[in-house]
């Protein structure tokens, strides 16, 4: 039988457990890949992130995750060794043609200016940060 003084805190941690699954699952319904840690962000980087969401996201990911869509952009690839600041306005401005993955081409979205794109850059490199994603020597 059992104690019913345990009854109490048993029902609590089923609960407790529930919920964790359930949030758990939640997440697992967003279309991004990788869990991103995600940093107190700096302004400019919030009003990067505003943005990214707008623009970006559908693609790469809510946190620059990664979706089917598009890559991760908090991935080594794209540290700053490797694809510096100015990549990031060659990609709005001219698009990307695919050539690290396989996702196809990013069209050129000429709607969102360098302004906001310095913002999001921003939002990136602290994310990136954050996950341990820093500077290396280009040799790939
Ligand atoms: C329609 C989907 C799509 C959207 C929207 C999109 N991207 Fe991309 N982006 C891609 C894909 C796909 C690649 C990868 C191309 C490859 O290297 O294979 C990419 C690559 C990049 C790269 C790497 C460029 C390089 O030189 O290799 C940067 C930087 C980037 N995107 C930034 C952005 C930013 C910033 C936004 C929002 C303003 C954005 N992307 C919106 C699909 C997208």
């Amino acid at each position: 039988m059992v104690d019913k003084k345990i009854l109490g805190p048993l029902a609590l941690g089923i609960v407790i457990v529930a919920g964790y699954f359930g949030l758990a699952n939640m997440q697992g319904n967003t279309d991004q890949k990788l869990s991103i840690k995600m940093p107190e962000l700096s302004e400019t980087a919030q009003a990067g992130a505003r943005a990214f969401g707008q623009s970006c996201a559908a693609c790469h990911g809510k946190d620059a995750g990664g979706t089917d869509q598009g890559p991760p952009l908090i991935h080594p690839i794209y540290n700053p060794g490797h694809h510096s600041d100015q990549s990031f306005f060659l990609a709005a401005q001219n698009g990307v043609r695919a050539h690290h993955w396989n996702f196809g081409n990013m069209p050129a979205l000429r709607h969102v200016s360098p302004r906001v794109i310095s913002d999001i850059v921003a939002y990136i490199r602290e994310v990136q940060r954050a996950n341990g994603i820093v500077t290396q020597k280009h040799k790939m």
